[in-house]
């Protein structure tokens, strides 16, 4: 049967499982990377952050403070700013961490920050290494016949290297180690640092005689405004493969069912050549901004009224639902 032209578009969006299916279980756990496997994301999320021991773990923050027992276990070991940072702990101590559903950012806090997910302190979790992960979706590809991707964001590189720590260069010796050297390979390596984007361009990656594709993640416009015209974006794209933005910098969060106000910043990425990648896109109450509906609504208004090519979200199944039911009705 032939595919309409929209069906193909369809086809080509991508679902990135942002910390994995963490809209079910914990954030960044291998329970939550395979879950979101198993429900269909075209890529997986990594965080990656690096221990005192210069191991690479997968975890959000580069505190341990709002996803692990860590005041319990090791009680004295904070800074004096009172948060537990991963980098004064070593793997084997990170082993012995339970991760537990995320909490909110309050001394000895273990209220949920979405209180219908999985219970804070149930069952038994632990922290994953970058490497253990790639491990388990190259297994799942091989077991499988899929090929799933996977999308690392250099965490906090400024802080690391003010902790005399270059995390830039060894995620990308581990994605060299496991196969990732071309542009063809399945994997995104994410930034919100403009200044490590050109670091990785420039020195990391020739260095390591690899080319990935590099995002270039951006927050709010006060800090990266600058991108936000076509001069800042053919800038921004001399170095980056994608643009991954806060989504409310796509479509206006005082936009109404009646009056979508979607920016430029999709026409002029891909006028450049980059692909669009905004985060993150949820459905627990409050979520969905107010111009949209529902959570599907939300997806058709920005896959196909605003026009980017993935989306980063905590439920991937809703969204590979969508696009699948978007290709059969578009056929
Ligand atoms: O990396 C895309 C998205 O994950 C950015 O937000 O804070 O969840 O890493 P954050
Ligand atoms: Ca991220």
């Amino acid at each position: 049967m032939a595919f309409s032209l929209s069906s193909q578009v369809a086809a080509q969006k991508i679902v990135v499982a942002h910390r994995g299916a963490s809209g079910y279980l914990p954030e960044h756990t291998l329970e939550a990377k395979a879950m979101a496997y198993a429900m269909g994301a075209d890529y997986v999320e990594q965080d990656v952050v690096m221990t005192q021991d210069d191991a690479l773990i997968v975890i959000h923050d580069i505190t341990l403070d709002r996803t692990t027992d860590v005041a319990s276990r090791f009680p004295g070991r904070a800074r004096t700013d009172g948060h537990f940072y991963a980098i004064d702990f070593t793997l084997a101590e990170i082993r012995q961490l339970r991760v537990n559903e995320g909490v909110r950012a309050r001394a000895n806090s273990r209220e949920a920050v979405y209180p219908s997910r999985f219970p804070v302190d149930a069952s038994a979790f632990r922290i994953n290494t970058l490497a253990e992960e790639i491990e388990m979706v190259q297994g799942l590809n091989r077991s499988t016949g899929r090929d799933v991707g996977i999308y690392p964001e250099i965490k906090s590189p400024e802080f690391h290297r003010a902790e005399g720590k270059d995390l830039s260069t060894a995620v990308i010796a581990t994605l060299k180690q496991y196969g990732y050297t071309s542009k063809q390979d399945k994997v995104f390596v994410q930034t919100f640092s403009y200044e490590e984007l050109k670091i990785l361009h420039d020195e990391i990656l020739p260095a390591a005689g690899v080319s990935l594709n590099l995002v270039q993640l951006v927050g709010s416009e006060a800090e990266y405004g600058w991108m936000f015209n076509a001069e800042g974006m053919a800038t921004v794209a001399r170095y980056a493969d994608g643009f991954g933005p806060d989504k409310s910098l796509i479509i206006d969060e005082e936009s109404t069912p009646d009056n979508l106000m979607i920016s430029d910043l999709v026409e002029l990425a891909h006028a450049n050549g980059m692909q669009v990648h905004p985060y993150t896109f949820r459905l627990d109450a409050g979520q969905v901004p107010h111009y949209a509906e529902n959570f599907e609504e939300m997806l058709e208004q920005f896959y196909f009224d605003a026009g980017v090519d993935g989306v980063f979200t905590d439920f991937p199944d809703r969204a590979v639902n969508f696009l699948r039911a978007h290709s059969r009705t578009t056929r």
